[in-house]
């Protein structure tokens, strides 16, 4: 029996973030348990250690999964493959009525950034976590929007290419797309532009972030370096490691000095930058992986959240 203390959970996706997920489940002290890793890799690292730590294993996809006795007891599926991974997974996962929370830019379900607008999709049987870029940078965005119109968003995700597995490799495409989509649908920017570059550096670098928002008219500056440090300190309570490298900067365009924008023409108002760095928790990887964190403890929050939910439409949380 399942109660909000016991939410058996399974990971498929055995590489990088669902190894960093694994661990900070196994490490925790919520509701969720470990009751499958599923890779299609035997000799992958996180089979491995899925084995070492415990956790009931298959390597045989979505199908050694469903093979598996304790199919029917896992309320939540996390998948950390790759977009076309998820797209297939979904395709065989949706029949069985189990919720799948996927890590991947597939965009199947709603985009989930939990401190924007985890409280809209409690029930969602195919949540998107967006990309690691979006939940870094969709909460600033959605935090200069709440005092001005953001008319415009862009924003740059480095991240080190050690930590970019095949499968972040093979959803290049679906990381822009779906970031920067997530950035107008949950940030609220009425157009937007995303990009990733995969930093070759060694010894490798912290992932970091730059976001740009074109804020029309005139904008308070100070409210706004107040909602954007309001917002990182509720990412911070999830990762730790979030943080503004420097004040955020602005520079104002007035009618005597307007920007011009080869898409939209003119534009007055104030564009305001953000730099933030990202260290991890070294649960799997180095603490230079951040990305593997934001998205990890996103997801992990998001189906802690989901948990406590269930837990009281069924009447058994306190
Ligand atoms: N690495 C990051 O910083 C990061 C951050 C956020 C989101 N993501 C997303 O997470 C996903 C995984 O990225 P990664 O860097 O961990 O890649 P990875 O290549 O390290 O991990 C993917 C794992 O999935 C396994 N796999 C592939 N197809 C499978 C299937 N059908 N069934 C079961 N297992 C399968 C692979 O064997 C591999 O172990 C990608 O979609 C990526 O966009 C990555």
């Amino acid at each position: 029996m399942t109660s909000q203390q016991n939410w058996p959970v399974a990971i498929i996706g055995s590489g990088n973030i669902g190894t960093d997920l694994m661990i900070k489940i196994l490490r925790s002290d919520g509701p969720l348990t470990m009751a499958a890793m599923v890779g299609i890799d035997p000799a992958s690292d996180g089979v491995a250690r899925a084995r070492r730590m415990g956790v009931p294993v298959s390597v045989h996809g979505v199908d050694g999964l469903l093979a598996m006795p304790g199919f029917a007891d896992i309320k939540i599926v996390f998948d950390a493959t790759s977009a076309g991974g998820h797209r297939a997974n979904w395709a065989t996962l949706e029949r069985t009525g189990v919720r799948m929370l996927d890590l991947t830019p597939a965009a199947i379900g709603p985009y989930c950034i939990p401190v924007v607008n985890l409280d809209e999709h409690l029930d969602a049987v195919n949540l998107n976590m967006v990309t690691c870029g979006g939940q870094a940078t969709v909460p600033i965005v959605a935090a200069v929007g709440q005092v001005g119109l953001v008319s415009y968003a862009e924003i740059v995700s480095a991240i080190s290419a050690k930590s970019a597995g095949p499968g972040t490799r093979a959803s290049i495409d679906e990381f822009t797309e779906t970031t920067s989509s997530a950035l107008c649908t949950v940030g609220g920017a009425q157009r937007a532009r995303a990009v990733v570059v995969l930093n070759p550096a060694d010894p490798p670098v912290l992932m970091r972030n730059t976001v740009h928002c074109l804020v029309d008219g005139d904008v308070d500056h100070e409210a706004v370096e107040q909602s954007v440090q309001a917002m990182v300190d509720k990412v911070a309570a999830y990762v730790p490691g979030y943080r503004l490298k420097q004040r955020l900067q602005f520079e104002r365009f007035t009618t005597h000095n307007p920007l011009y924008i080869p898409e939209t023409g003119t534009f007055t108002g104030s564009r305001v930058t953000a730099l933030l760095e990202v260290a991890g928790a070294a649960d799997y990887l180095p603490a230079y992986a951040g990305n593997l964190d934001i998205m990890t403890s996103a997801a992990k929050a998001t189906a802690e959240r989901i948990a406590v939910h269930a837990g009281r439409t069924a009447g058994v949380a306190p």
